[in-house]
């Protein structure tokens, strides 16, 4: 059975669409369940161009964020998701939804976790003069940006660099980064039992965007 795989966007969905065009090649046991969107996102029409079932679930319709939560669950349940990937979803889901989807629920950060945690990463880390730079996947945990990371890319800061070179120098990475992980879940190459991840070394299935590297898990 193909793992089933749901992803939350808020935004214009870069890597919703390298997760999609990954789970479609046919040597990857995976295939994407639903696109759930929190407000009028970008994402959604590159979602249903791709053929995906996809629903946008509006904050702005909920009285209260736990009914949005709720609402958000029950779509997640239709569509028997077995993992739930968060691919710039800019909401901050509760204690209860990240225990109850433990082991199960994974975001893409834009930094070398734990550095530069939150929003502008990027400006941070040219502010602080770092000379690396990168993307985290990562377990989530309700408080931000914190759950067990459990792979990275990272990329080097030039003299040159601003602020929109090394968005997309990063983003960049995050396209390859994310469904490596999707790979390694699909593949059985990560496990993870009671929240705790076990990973073994070993090919991924596919080529990722068409690139050979990386081939293998863990990156
Ligand atoms: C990405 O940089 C991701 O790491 C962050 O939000 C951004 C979303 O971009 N969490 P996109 O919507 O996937 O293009």
């Amino acid at each position: 059975m193909p793992l089933r795989v749901a992803i939350l966007i808020s935004g214009r969905g870069s890597n919703m669409t390298a997760l999609a065009k990954y789970a479609a090649q046919d040597d990857v046991p995976a295939e994407i369940a639903v696109v759930l969107a929190d407000q009028p996102a970008e994402g959604l029409a590159a979602a249903e161009k791709l053929g995906l079932p996809t629903a946008a679930i509006l904050r702005s319709d909920y009285a209260t964020a736990a009914d949005h939560e709720a609402a958000i669950i029950e779509a997640l349940d239709q569509a028997k998701a077995d993992v739930v990937f968060l691919a710039g979803y800019m909401r901050l889901l509760s204690a209860r939804f990240c225990h109850d989807y433990e082991g199960r629920l994974f975001n893409i950060h834009p930094s070398l976790l734990p550095r530069h945690k939150g929003l502008d990463t990027h400006a941070k880390a040219l502010a602080a003069g770092d000379e690396a730079h990168g993307c985290s996947v990562h377990m989530v945990s309700p408080e931000m940006d914190d759950g067990l990371v459990l792979a990275q890319r990272q990329v080097r800061i030039t003299p040159d660099d601003t602020e929109e070179s090394l968005a997309a120098k990063v983003l960049k990475q995050e396209h390859l980064l994310y469904p490596a992980l999707l790979g390694a879940l699909a593949s059985g190459l990560l496990v993870i039992k009671d929240g705790v991840p076990e990973m073994q070394i070993g090919p991924l299935p596919g080529q990722i965007n068409g690139q050979e590297a990386p081939m293998n898990w863990p990156i």
